[in-house]
């Protein structure tokens, strides 16, 4: 669903990461509502889309937010969002930069909404599903489960966001 702390997660895990020595790359897919730039205070006047329009060498579209983190934004939104995200010219820009990086991290739309995520997952390695404590149906969940399992994506995990952590609260106990 929107808001559930997709962009927010992905961007501290990408973060960490190259905490951790690794060279990782950010890419914002979300081209439809993009906020990676937003996270690091990045600028978005040339992003992806851009460099997919005018077939430029990917090095002038990275940015570097800290040493090990290079980030991609989004570019222009574009009028045929789905169509960019299925183009072969995508799927060949990450396997190309997939050998100058340990990992890179794809930011998306949310799954119930559009097609793209799915599309997304039949070329990543690796989905992680990001759920709000409190907000995201099981219904829901469990629906992106399957749609995501229909495409043989490779769940590692889920990330529960807003988990409530006061003392107070009982989930604080059951969290321990
Ligand atoms: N764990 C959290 N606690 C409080 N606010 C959060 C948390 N995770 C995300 N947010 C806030 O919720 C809003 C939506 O987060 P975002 O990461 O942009 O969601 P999404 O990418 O899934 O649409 C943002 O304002 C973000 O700061
Ligand atoms: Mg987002």
């Amino acid at each position: 669903m929107a808001s559930e702390g997709k962009t927010t997660t992905i961007s501290n895990l990408a973060s960490v990461m190259a905490e951790l020595n690794k060279n990782i790359l950010l890419i914002d897919l979300d081209l439809r509502k993009p906020t990676v730039h937003k996270q690091f205070n990045l600028s978005n006047r040339a992003g992806l889309t851009d460099l997919l329009m005018h077939k430029d060498d990917y090095v002038g579209y990275i940015q570097n937010v800290h040493p090990g983190l290079d980030v991609i934004t989004s570019g222009k939104i574009p009028a045929n969002p789905t169509e960019v995200i299925n183009s072969n010219a995508i799927k060949e820009l990450i396997k190309k930069l997939s050998g100058q990086y340990d990992y890179i991290f794809l930011d998306t739309p949310p799954l119930v909404l559009v097609s793209d995520p799915l599309t997304i997952a039949t070329y990543s390695d690796a989905v992680i599903l990001t759920i709000a404590h409190s907000e995201t149906e099981k219904e829901v969940i469990r629906r992106s489960i399957d749609s995501l399992k229909q495409v043989n994506a490779n769940i590692i995990g889920t990330i529960l966001n807003k988990m409530p952590v006061s003392k107070h609260n009982k989930y604080y106990y059951s969290y321990y």
